[in-house]
């Protein structure tokens, strides 16, 4: 009896860690003879990952509500060099953040520090982001991963349901190179396979990667989840409206990697997931562009401005 009892539990913990462990992979990576546990299935690795408030999502700009607590926010320490560790870890780049970086403001209810910050990408500058903006998928984004600062581990703060804040920042392919990334960019070539790890020698700060601050003033606001399993229900996520800049030459160096199969490391995002009735928030300096150049061509035209005479 308690042989057979045994068995079963050995025998499901391996179940366990074959079919519904750490394999879970993106849908690019699953073919025929390498059935792993695409997005729709990872909810049977984590019940998070069928929650009612799971990222990304689409923003629908048009349904998005002003909210004036949503100030710019207070970077501290994010102009600060440091030589962080870059490693491919076998779904994406990422890249750990020491210590003493915090942020607060934003309509934030506490002050977070950055941990770490990695990149969702598509095929060579295609569409790759995680969230869209409008069904709008943009060629990468970034995520920069804060705790509260006083936990002293993400898991603690995965359990609080405002453990967690990440700052995501999307990217539009231009003409020419930002030199700003030629530390990070160079270093991928280092960490083509899964495990590698690098150290970014002549360092690199969290500053020289996002817009400068009277750039960061427009974004959007709502409460979800980490895009990858376990998906916990912990993040409340801001997405920045201006986007950062890359050559196209630049963007297809992230399909340099590989997965733990040898492809090439591409299409690394989650499809958008369901609203279930939240809310999304943009702030209070935010103007949807169009709109309020259509409001102010129709107050001129009220006002009998546009009649020439
Ligand atoms: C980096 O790679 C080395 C082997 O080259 C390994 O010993 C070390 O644990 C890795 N570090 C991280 C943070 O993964
Ligand atoms: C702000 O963004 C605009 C448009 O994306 C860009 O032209 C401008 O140079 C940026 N300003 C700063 C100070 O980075
Ligand atoms: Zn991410």
């Amino acid at each position: 009896m308690q042989r057979l009892l045994m068995f079963t539990l050995l025998a499901s913990s391996l179940l366990w860690t074959v079919c519904t462990g750490a394999d879970w992979c993106y849908q690019s990576q699953f073919t025929c003879d390498h059935q792993c546990n695409a997005p729709e299935k990872w909810s049977h690795a984590n019940g998070n990952c069928a929650g009612t408030r799971q990222s990304p999502i689409n923003v629908v700009t048009r349904k998005t509500v002003k909210d004036e607590r949503l100030t710019p926010f207070k970077f501290s320490n994010y102009q600060e060099i440091f030589r962080g560790t870059i490693k491919n870890n076998g779904h994406s780049v990422q890249v750990t953040v020491p210590d003493h970086r915090t942020i607060s403001g934003g309509g934030l209810p506490d002050s977070y520090k950055a941990v770490q910050f990695h990149f969702h990408w598509g095929i060579n500058g295609g569409p790759g982001s995680e969230h869209t903006i409008d069904g709008e998928q943009y060629p990468m984004e970034v995520h920069i991963v804060h705790m509260k600062s006083h936990y002293t581990d993400l898991k603690r703060a995965l359990a609080d349901e405002e453990g967690v804040a990440v700052l995501g920042f999307f990217y539009e392919a231009s003409n020419s190179g930002n030199r700003k990334y030629d530390p990070l960019i160079n270093a991928l070539r280092s960490i083509k396979t899964p495990n590698a790890n690098t150290t970014l020698v002549s360092g690199i700060s969290l500053a020289q990667l996002i817009p400068s601050e009277q750039n960061m003033t427009n974004y959007y606001r709502y409460k979800g989840s980490l895009t990858t399993p376990d998906c916990s229900q912990a993040v409340i996520w801001t997405l920045f409206e201006n986007p950062i800049p890359l050559s196209t030459d630049q963007l297809q160096a992230f399909a340099e990697l590989k997965f733990h199969d040898g492809k090439p490391m591409v299409d690394t995002f989650r499809p958008v997931q369901p609203l279930n009735g939240r809310q999304v928030y943009r702030s209070g300096s935010a103007v949807i562009l169009a709109s309020a150049v259509l409001l102010v061509a129709a107050m001129a035209t009220a006002l009998g401005l546009s009649q020439p005479n």
